[in-house]
């Protein structure tokens, strides 16, 4: 029998799993069906950022910065330690359960805002008098329909050609997150993010670990200011970052592991050998066994479902968000276009400002940044002024013995509107939240340069930076 709503979201990311929030609480009917599958085969909501990506991560990425602290910086502090070792199914388990805690999170605030959840596959299976039908396979298979369908798939890790994923040597963000015993060796093919996020948990961990990145810039979407700033505090950790590499071949077997054939920057031909490898070359939209063609969902050339700066797709009523359309692929970005479409269903005008998107890199230094680089700056030969503060004058920086990295600040040379605000070094993670919001107010630099901050606190660098705008920064 067909169950009948007003909303349908195919996927329980965050996008999924929001817009459904959103759409129950403006008073729409509203069902999620995601079919992501725990252990024991029961339901795992969130998606890729619960299960395998933003959480799991940054769980290990915790464990491991214990571990680098207590084994290389506690004596600073006068702590000493004895037999220091890593336990690595322990932190796994630990790990598990933070993804585990969220799953449930999930169950509970579709229960609290009356979100019906199904959990099995969901697909476009017609149409009939304006109204969708989306049939659910699962433990139990049924067919709902629906006045809009929102679908929020996600997306898959792209494999490097002729080297499939086997989750055993040659691994995705699945397998990366999984390794059961610190690896000697590991290799890692792209130095995005997933590549420097797990690279360097497995290289905290005592792993030796080579980075082969084809592009002959270091993370070229950054400033280049803070690119290189971090790049340095990368290599002086250790982790081994080669640019500008052809990758030829990868093979892998039991007994020698994996073999990566490549040529350098120099176009020198060069084999790597390493227990593990982790390919993480950037990640594909997903839209398998949705039945989009048959139903006549236009994807682009990217195989990213088409939409409209308002996340409408071709068909009447059927909207998509996330990963699994254009834009940064980033859990916060498809959060709010989750929420943005739901209100905009409900008659609302749900808005994204896609310029102020921030991005963060977990790393240590962690990176983090919004608005435009100087790089894209000059491109479009803007009038710019920036603005530059050291974590080495900062106190508070000193105090907890971090003081890799600056805040640097970009702001319109006749306005002085913040343009861009980029940040390598401790906390830019939780930092940068500052600058999103005047960059959202259209704040200048001075607004912030005048705002009172708390002492001893890394903000201070926040404003010290803004000061630096204008020359006159007060600790540096
Ligand atoms: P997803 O999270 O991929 O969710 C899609 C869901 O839909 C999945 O549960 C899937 O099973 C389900 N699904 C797919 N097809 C169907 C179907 N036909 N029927 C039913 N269900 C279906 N982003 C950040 O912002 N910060 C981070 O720190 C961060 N860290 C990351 C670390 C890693 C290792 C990875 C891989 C990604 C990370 N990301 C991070 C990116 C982030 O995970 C994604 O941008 C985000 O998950 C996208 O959300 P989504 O809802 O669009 O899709
Ligand atoms: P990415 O796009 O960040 O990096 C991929 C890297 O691989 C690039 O530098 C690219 O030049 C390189 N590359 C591509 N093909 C290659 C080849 N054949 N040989 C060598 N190098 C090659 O993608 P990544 O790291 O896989 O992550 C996917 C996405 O997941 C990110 O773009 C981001 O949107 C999201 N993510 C976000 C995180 C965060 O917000 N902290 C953390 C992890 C992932």
């Amino acid at each position: 029998m067909s169950k009948a709503f007003d909303v349908v979201v195919i996927g329980g990311g965050p996008g999924g799993y929001i817009a459904a929030i959103r759409a129950a609480q403006l008073g729409l009917h509203t069902a999620c069906i995601d079919e992501w599958k725990n252990d024991k085969g029961g339901p795992a909501p969130g998606g890729t950022c619960t299960n395998v990506g933003c959480i799991p991560s940054k769980a290990l990425l915790q464990s491991s910065e214990h571990f680098e602290q207590a084994g290389h910086h506690f004596a600073d502090h006068g702590i000493g330690l004895k037999d220091l070792s890593i336990d690595v199914k322990k932190m796994l388990g630990r790990k598990d359960t933070v993804v585990k805690q969220n799953n449930d999170g999930i169950l509970y605030l579709f229960k609290k805002n009356k979100v019906s959840f199904f959990h099995g596959r969901g697909a476009f299976a017609g149409q009939k008098d304006g109204v969708w039908e989306i049939s659910v396979t699962g433990a139990a298979s049924e067919t709902l329909s629906a006045r809009h369908v929102i679908v929020a798939t996600g997306s898959n890790a792209r494999a490097l050609p002729g080297a499939a994923f086997d989750e055993e040597r040659i691994l995705s963000n699945d397998g990366a997150l999984r390794i059961g015993a610190v690896p000697k060796t590991l290799g890692v093919i792209g130095a995005g993010v997933i590549g420097l996020e797990m690279g360097s948990v497995w290289r905290r961990l005592g792993a030796d670990v080579t980075i082969l990145e084809g592009l002959p810039t270091f993370l070229g979407a950054v400033d280049e200011q803070i690119a290189k700033e971090a790049h340095k505090a990368f290599v002086k950790q250790g982790l081994k970052i080669e640019m500008g590499v052809k990758i030829a071949s990868v093979t892998s077997d039991a007994k020698s592991g994996v073999s990566i054939a490549y040529a350098d920057a120099k176009g020198a031909e060069k084999t790597l050998q390493v227990e593990r490898l982790i390919v993480s070359i950037g990640r594909v939209p997903n839209t398998i066994g949705l039945n989009a063609e048959a139903v006549g969902l236009k994807l682009d050339e990217r195989g990213a479902i088409q939409v409209d700066g308002d996340c409408r797709t071709n068909l009447a009523n059927v909207w998509a968000v996330g990963d699994v359309v254009r834009g940064p692929m980033l859990a916060h970005k498809a959060e709010e276009e989750g929420v943005a479409v739901a209100e905009r269903i409900a008659g609302q005008h749900g808005h994204v400002n896609f310029n102020t998107i921030p991005w963060v890199i977990y790393t240590s230094p962690e990176i983090s940044w919004v608005g435009e680089t100087e790089q894209q700056l000059k491109a479009r030969g803007a009038a710019y002024k920036a603005g530059t503060f050291p974590f080495m004058a900062n106190g508070r920086a000193r105090a907890l013995g971090d003081t890799t990295g600056m805040v640097k600040f970009l702001a319109d040379a006749v306005t002085d509107e913040i343009l861009g605000v980029h940040i390598v070094g401790p906390f830019a993670s939780e930092l940068i939240a500052e600058a999103v919001v005047a960059m959202e107010f259209k704040a200048s630099a001075e607004d912030i340069a005048r705002i009172c901050h708390a002492h001893p606190s890394l903000s201070e660098a926040t404003k010290e930076a803004a000061l630096a705008v204008d020359k006159r920064t007060l600790n540096f």
